[in-house]
């Protein structure tokens, strides 16, 4: 298991390293280990003399750099040889247009369940492609919780069905829910036999065990769980990077980058390499009898379960956003009595060395982002941070 460096405590304002607990929901935390690598590899990489950044993306360091991070990304979901890995640019965002230009014929409508701001803007991009229907929203309760399979009116004949697993901004995620009990594990909606369904897993791609083989295509800008702004990863089955619904330009075809190893042109060469390593550090947490995503799972559960418990212990001061059943592992928003108390939530947080969790304009309130790579020494200090204002301000 990693070891975090001069982790700082609740107390703390400054500690050793300088370094502080960065709650922020996107960029997010990177593990320490990956930083110093960084810090050395910027300068001189595997002491070729010249730094990664300054590396051709023809030449052999970054083939090598190219090779890992796609052989890594594959261990680590035992993906199958019918799905290509691509690292694209444009940020998750540019996913809204490429997904249906590319897989939704003008006329054929494509299924979108709503769960918040960032799928509700994937079905607006889409709708520059033709018919696209919402055939689930939770935004009767802005966005608190995640509609029941049996809201899902499925179109037998759509191009896909598109959801977003983690919504980042409202604090929920898709989570199999077993007698009333939430498991944690990935729900994935039940689309019709043949219709494949679209992921946008920016938020909790490989926080927990994923297997592409449920879906058609999955994509998840890199900056929160895979690495650093820059790239975005692209999941996609065989038949569909190859599928035309229309003309398009070279460089929006999903083809062209499977085709040429995600390098048509320039590619983000930075991101793609801060992407390895994260890769390399995510299988480190495998052991000879657990899969590393199963110990990032449990990690991730108990991390997001030190600061759920300051907010159910809290007698009513804290309220969290979302319904408990579909409460994220990830992105934790909860509100004080006041919105004048949430302001002074961030600000003394602030000086106690917390940062990042002023929550979004949409929930009002705090988010504390907790990523792979925030590690649970933070999570305990800040739900004991909370125990504290709570006490004090109660
Ligand atoms: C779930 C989700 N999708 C999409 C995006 C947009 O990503 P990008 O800024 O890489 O375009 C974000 C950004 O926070 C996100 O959280």
């Amino acid at each position: 298991m990693t070891t975090f460096a001069a982790a700082p405590s609740a107390s703390a304002t400054k500690p050793a390293s300088g370094r502080i607990f960065n709650f922020s929901a996107g960029p997010g935390c990177l593990p320490d280990e990956v930083l110093q690598q960084i810090r050395e590899d910027v300068w001189n990489i595997g002491g070729s003399g010249i730094g990664i950044l300054e590396h051709s993306h023809r030449g052999k360091v970054f083939d090598k750099v190219l090779a890992e991070a796609f052989d890594d990304f594959r261990k680590i979901s035992n993906l199958p040889k019918n799905y290509h890995v691509l690292f694209l640019t444009g940020g998750a965002t540019a996913q809204n247009y490429m997904v249906p230009a590319n897989l939704k014929p003008q006329d054929q409508t494509a299924d979108y369940i709503t769960t918040g701001y960032w799928a509700e803007k994937s079905l607006e991009q889409a709708k520059f492609y033709g018919t696209v229907s919402e055939i689930a929203t939770s935004k009767d309760k802005n966005h608190s919780y995640i509609p029941a399979e049996s809201a899902c009116k499925y179109n037998s004949n759509a191009a896909y069905v598109h959801y977003c697993s983690n919504n980042t901004i409202y604090g929920t995620e898709w989570h199999d829910v077993v007698n009333g009990q939430n498991t944690w594990n990935q729900r994935i909606p039940q689309a019709p036999a043949g219709v494949p369904i679209v992921c946008d897993m920016s938020s909790d791609i490989y926080s927990r065990p994923v297997d592409f083989t449920k879906f058609g295509l999955v994509y998840a800008g890199a900056q929160k769980n895979l690495g650093a702004a820059g790239t975005t990863v692209v999941v996609i089955r065989d038949d569909l990077a190859t599928k035309k619904a229309r003309e398009l330009p070279l460089m929006l075809q999903y083809n062209t980058f499977a085709k040429d190893e995600s390098r048509p042109n320039t590619p983000p060469v930075g991101a793609i390499y801060i992407c390895g390593l994260v890769f390399k550090w995510i299988l480190k947490h495998g052991t000879a009898n657990r899969h590393c995503l199963d110990v990032l799972q449990e990690l991730n559960i108990r991390k997001a379960g030190h600061v759920y418990a300051a907010i159910d212990g809290s007698k009513g001061f804290f309220k969290g956003h979302a319904e408990p059943n579909a409460r994220s592992m990830m992105n934790l928003t909860f509100r004080c009595p006041t919105p004048e108390l949430d302001d002074k939530f961030c600000k003394d947080a602030g000086t106690a060395g917390f940062d990042g969790l002023k929550g979004h304009r949409a929930t009002g309130g705090m988010r504390a982002s907790m990523y792979n790579a925030m590690p649970e020494a933070g999570c305990k200090a800040l739900a004991q941070f909370m125990a504290e204002f709570a006490r004090k301000n109660g």
